[in-house]
């Protein structure tokens, strides 16, 4: 056991945070306000390489471990939820599942692409009716000999808008249940692929959601990920390192909501001296950095097994279980020591609040990571 970072680690998580207070604080305020999506920074983050961090540089890929990942995923989310979230779907969800199970064509044609940013990625698994109970897919994948037919509503897809290249989950065989899913790339623009509305949400506002309708849309054959039925374990499975993503966004909210409410009380005074000195902010403060440490130690150990190709379903699971309640509790407590003006949008911990209650729900909500968790508690 090694709690060193590596020279390498300790770049890149000085580069994520030195873009994070350069180029994604100036103007975070409004893009969330205004919901806009963050469309030159996100340039800018495929410019420096945090869009492929992991893959092979084979694919334009960056190379890195997972620990390296979890520090840029904390340091932008710090500062810019609705940017990390898009750096995670893309770098977690789309490059990595189509660099573990795609094949040699698709990472050329794709997989170069989303890595530089050239092109951004969406999962497409949660529909109207679909969320937790991801089987019970509705979207159809019928197959027509060189193509599949594709017809069916995702909600909630983040990058909805924006990606070019979508990974659309579709029930193909009904008889066969989850062994009947398949897993498409689809691209923006495929005859009958509509972009459905914007969600108006309460936090990440600046990144882009939306319902996506698809009617009759042929998908070639050559874009199914994997053999035919293998879409839910493709899901499941690159799920399961979406999880490491959204536990470092959790820690980022909750670290970044942390510093603030640090800074903030050694700044307010309040009875002859600052808040800091009461023991009242004291004992949160304590509380906040006690659960961000236990947090990050979980998030590096998800990323160190991945990393050493050992089982990490479980630890993945619990950083997010862990990781996400600690950003929701520890956001509260930052508004609270903000008093009135945490209550205000420039003093930014109400935005950080909101952002960090969707960290409980999306990729698996905390009650389907205790499923998770529990199932693997119980393998024999
Ligand atoms: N890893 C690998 N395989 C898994 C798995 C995991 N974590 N969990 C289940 N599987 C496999 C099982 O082994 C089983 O395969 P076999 O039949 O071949 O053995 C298959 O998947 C079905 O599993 P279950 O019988 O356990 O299915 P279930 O319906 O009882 O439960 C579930 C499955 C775990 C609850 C699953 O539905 C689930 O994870 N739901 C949550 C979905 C989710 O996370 N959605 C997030 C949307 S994406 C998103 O949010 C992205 C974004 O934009 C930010």
């Amino acid at each position: 056991m090694n709690f060193e970072l590596t020279e390498e680690q300790l770049a890149v998580r000085d580069a994520a945070r030195d873009f994070a207070q350069t180029e994604l604080l100036p103007g975070v305020i409004e893009r969330d306000e205004n919901q806009i999506y963050p469309k030159e920074q996100v340039k800018k983050l495929g410019e420096l390489g945090f869009l492929g961090m992991m893959a092979d540089p084979k694919y334009n890929g960056g190379g890195m471990d997972s620990i390296s990942y979890v520090l840029a995923m904390e340091e932008i989310s710090k500062v810019d939820a609705s940017c990390s979230v898009i750096m995670s779907v893309n770098n977690s969800l789309v490059c990595w599942g189509i660099e573990k199970y795609g094949n040699e064509e698709q990472k050329e044609k794709y997989l170069t692409k989303l890595t530089t940013g050239e092109h951004i990625g969406a999962f497409c698994l949660s529909e109207p009716e679909a969320g937790s109970d991801a089987t019970s897919q509705r979207t159809t994948a019928i197959d027509m000999g060189d193509h599949y037919l594709l017809n069916g509503t995702k909600n909630w897809i983040t990058n909805g808008g924006t990606a070019s290249t979508y990974i659309v989950i579709a029930q193909t065989d009904v008889d066969k249940k989850h062994h009947g899913i398949n897993a498409l790339i689809v691209e923006k623009g495929m005859e009958g692929f509509v972009v459905g509305k914007k969600e108006n949400k309460l936090g990440i506002r600046g990144s882009d959601t939306h319902s996506l309708m698809f009617t009759d849309v042929k998908v070639p054959k050559a874009n199914r990920i994997g053999e035919d039925g293998f879409g839910f374990k493709f899901a499941m499975s690159t799920l399961n390192g979406g999880r490491i993503g959204i536990a470092s966004q959790a820690l980022g909210i909750a670290s970044g909501a942390y510093e603030l409410a640090l800074q903030y009380s050694k700044e307010r005074k309040a009875f002859g001296k600052e808040i800091s000195q009461h023991q009242a902010i004291q004992f949160k403060l304590s509380d906040m950095a006690t659960q961000i440490e236990a947090a990050r130690l979980m998030c590096f150990h998800a990323a160190a097994l991945k990393d050493q190709g050992k089982d990490y379903v479980k630890a993945a699971a619990m950083a997010k279980l862990f990781a996400s309640k600690a950003a929701m509790d520890i956001t509260v407590e930052a508004v609270q020591v903000h008093g009135g003006y945490g209550f205000v949008k420039e003093y930014h911990v109400e935005r950080l609040m909101r952002d960090a209650k969707i960290t409980q729900i999306y990729e698996g909500t905390s009650e389907i990571q205790k499923i998770v968790i529990a199932r693997e508690l119980l393998k024999r």
